[in-house]
């Protein structure tokens, strides 16, 4: 017999994205050029390739993105239909400030944003602001190569003090980083971190990876994420401050005593290093060995070590796509694919056309494991499946029968709501690219996550007209009913 679930009655349904993979108007009203700016596109098997200017006669498939620059109307307008009671987005940095170094703020670009949360509010959709989501403007790469230096921290805190002066009123929830631990991988490096790490144009390279300097840079940032979340809090005690991490669900291949203790450790280092500093307030008891055994020699002071015990945040939100499965005792386990971890082949989970592994019950287990650690709020704030949508006909209009991602995300709901019946304090999810928008690991549109079609082809053409999935219908129901049945 099937079990319908319910959720508290004031979850905070919704849906995610992020400035740079869906406004497009990349050199409007006075913005800047970002770091995201200068990625190309890729496929699948394609890298993104970073330029160090733009190039003629190369896609850059960020530069108009989905558009919602010139559609945020509309496109609010469909999340409230579908029942949003909250909507994550975030502020690109090079709108508000052009090259990064400007004393005054871009009021055109600040606008944007004044109009953009003016239409949330006219629908009752609580904002939920990412400051800081994978880019920065180059300027600031260009001049200290961002977060490789601590010249960086009064540049996020002049950034993250103007927005949040202008729009404290009507936003009460900010997160300081997107998936701040991602800075830990080569792949965070240019995303996350706005650093070029060597001579290389090939995004994700690992031979020039440098250890060192992506967690020196991760250092900075937990300190301008710690002088925010201390300012913001005296600045207005309503506010409440958030913290962003890529959850990494590990598991043991085997129940080999060693595979164990590697998924323990991996679990340390891939989750809590992070969300202990900024939950905390301090680094983990196991930092100091990480730091010896890598031989990574890090600027941290006595004062950082101070603010970091002012800035502890108030919730903890994290994306979830997949779990993850390690292994230091089978030398011939077959290779995972992610966008960030690697791992080895789960022989118990299926996988999506892009290799990710679905894994419903580890969001459950997840949930669990970081609330009996940190016991404070929680959100799910990505979680979704890419795939290649078909539009299609029927009944004249057009739409897409994505009834895989139905049950991806259905699933995933489920586990939610167990999780919720086990005691946890989860108060929303928001899944990601609610409309399809530019994926950030490959640069394509084919990889598409949204409740809303959006006509744009990978190599940028298209209508941009937006089409509801059937999706749309499903999770609008599921938002009306605050309820799902198993
Ligand atoms: C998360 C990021 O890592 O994963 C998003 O916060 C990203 O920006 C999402 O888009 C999905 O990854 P991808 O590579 O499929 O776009």
């Amino acid at each position: 017999m099937s079990k319908t679930y319910s959720f508290p009655k004031d979850f905070l349904w919704g849906g995610a994205t992020a400035a740079n993979q869906l406004e497009g108007a990349y050199n409007e009203d006075g913005k800047g050029l970002s770091t995201m700016d200068l990625l190309t596109g890729g496929d699948h098997q394609t890298p993104r390739r970073i330029t160090r200017q733009i190039e003629d006669n190369t896609p850059y498939p960020n530069h108009m993105a989905v558009d919602h620059y010139h559609h945020y109307k509309e496109d609010v307008k469909l999340f409230a239909e579908m029942g949003f009671k909250t909507y994550r987005f975030s502020i690109a940095w090079s709108r508000i400030y052009p090259n990064g170094l400007e004393s005054e703020p871009n009021e055109k670009g600040l606008e944007f944003y004044d109009n953009l949360i003016a239409e949330l509010k006219k629908y009752h959709i609580e904002p939920l602001v990412t400051i800081s989501h994978f880019e920065n403007p180059i300027g600031l790469t260009q001049e200290f190569n961002a977060w490789a230096s601590r010249k960086m921290i009064p540049q996020y805190v002049k950034f993250a003090k103007t927005v949040i002066k202008r729009y404290h009123k009507d936003v009460k929830y900010w997160l300081t980083f997107n998936e701040i631990n991602m800075l830990a991988k080569p792949l965070g490096a240019y995303m996350g971190g706005g650093m070029y790490l060597g001579d290389s144009e090939v995004f994700n390279n690992t031979e020039e990876d440098s250890t060192q300097l992506r967690y020196q840079a991760l250092h900075y940032q937990f300190l301008a994420s710690a002088e925010i979340v201390d300012w913001a809090h005296h600045y207005d005690s309503s506010l409440k401050m958030g913290c962003m991490m890529a959850y990494r669900m590990i598991y043991p291949l085997t129940s080999h005593p060693d595979d164990v203790r590697y998924a323990q450790y991996m679990t340390e280092i891939n989750n809590f290093y992070c969300g202990d500093v900024q939950v905390k307030g301090k680094y983990p008891y196991f930092a100091q060995k990480f730091w010896n055994d890598h031989n990574l020699k890090l600027d941290i002071t006595d004062d950082d070590l101070k603010l970091l015990q002012k800035g502890k945040v108030d919730f903890y939100t994290f994306s979830y796509y997949q779990s993850s499965t390690v292994t230091v005792t089978q030398d011939d386990a077959e290779k995972a694919a992610g966008n960030f971890f690697n791992g080895v082949k789960n022989p118990y989970v299926e996988r999506s056309a892009w290799g990710w592994e679905i894994d419903p019950v580890g969001l459950r287990t997840a949930l669990n494991q970081i609330y009996e650690r940190y016991e404070i709020p929680l959100m799910v704030v990505e979680n979704g499946l890419g795939a290649a949508d078909q539009l299609v006909e029927k009944d004249g209009q057009y739409t897409v029968e994505d009834d895989y991602r139905i049950d991806y995300l259905h699933d995933h709901i489920v586990e939610m709501a167990k999780a919720i019946d086990d005691g946890v304090n989860l108060v929303g999810y928001t899944p990601w690219g609610c409309i399809d928008l530019v994926s950030a690991s490959t640069g394509e549109m084919t990889k598409r996550y949204g409740f809303i079609y959006v006509d744009k082809n990978d190599d940028g053409t298209g209508t941009y007209n937006r089409y509801k999935k059937k999706s749309f219908n499903w999770y609008k129901n599921v938002i009306a009913n605050n309820a799902i049945d198993d």
